[in-house]
């Protein structure tokens, strides 16, 4: 066994202490191929070092949170909510997991515009098919800002990864969301650029519906051998 790195990595939070996060990578030569990643936890508080085994984000997992999977697995677009709102601490939630998202070369060429005024959400409702926005105590548009990219062109990528973690993290927090399309569609970026007065440079991209869900649906399971291909395209 050797230790080949140790870099520090971002504050994270941890009961209510704020600790810094150190990363540590340790590298197995059992089978020459095999690595683990260990993380060490400084707090600053009474300035203790913890190792937290088998690094799996547990430290930021709360008890009551579903396993990845399962949130994954059971995750469905939620289209009738009831009028209670969505608190400030799970708004906070699903956009610390939309910032967490990974971005071409950490470009992070996101905003997010939130609208939780009934008179500014219902000037989406009449974008064609989208009546149900007005059941929505909270609308979060996802705009990318192409100006930030590094490597020009991933911007939608870049968004898309913010947007499906908080779809995630809504589901996860009980909470019930729907993708309403935005881009490339140039009429509904027109009528979010005109009620929420965005910029030229800022691209409306995703407009994300969230709620207390008032309808349970059933998960899907989408799982389709025919669309995996092994080493090449052809069957055998
Ligand atoms: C890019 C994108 C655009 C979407 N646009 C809409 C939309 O405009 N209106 C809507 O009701 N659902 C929209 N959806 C949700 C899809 O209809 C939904 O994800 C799909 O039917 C699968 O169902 P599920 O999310 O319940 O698994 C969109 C989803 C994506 C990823």
């Amino acid at each position: 066994m050797k230790l080949l790195v140790c870099e520090p990595a971002s504050s994270i939070s941890f009961g209510n202490d704020l600790c810094l996060c150190f990363k540590a990578y340790l590298f197995t030569f059992m089978n020459g191929k095999k690595s683990q990643t260990l993380v060490f936890m400084f707090n600053q508080k009474n300035n203790l070092l913890y190792l937290v085994l088998r690094a799996k984000y547990a430290p930021i997992k709360e008890d009551n949170f579903m396993e990845t999977i399962q949130t994954i697995m059971t995750r469905r677009s939620i289209r009738t909510w009831t009028n209670e709102p969505v608190t400030k601490k799970e708004r906070k939630i699903i956009l610390e997991a939309a910032m967490n998202a990974p971005s071409a070369a950490d470009a992070r060429p996101w905003h997010f515009v939130m609208i939780d005024d009934p008179a500014v959400i219902q000037q989406f409702t009449s974008m064609g098919g989208t009546e149900m926005l007005e059941e929505s105590t909270l609308l979060i548009l996802i705009c990318g800002e192409p100006a930030k990219e590094v490597y020009p062109g991933f911007w939608p990528q870049d968004c898309s990864c913010a947007a499906q973690n908080m779809q995630l993290a809504a589901h996860d927090l009980g909470l019930g969301c729907v993708w309403v399309a935005t881009h490339p569609l140039e009429e509904r970026e027109q009528i979010c650029r005109r009620v929420l007065n965005i910029p030229d440079s800022i691209v409306p991209f995703a407009l994300l519906a969230f709620g207390v869900p008032n309808e349970v649906l059933s998960p899907e399971y989408r799982y389709d051998p025919s669309r995996i291909h092994s080493n090449t395209w052809e069957e055998k």
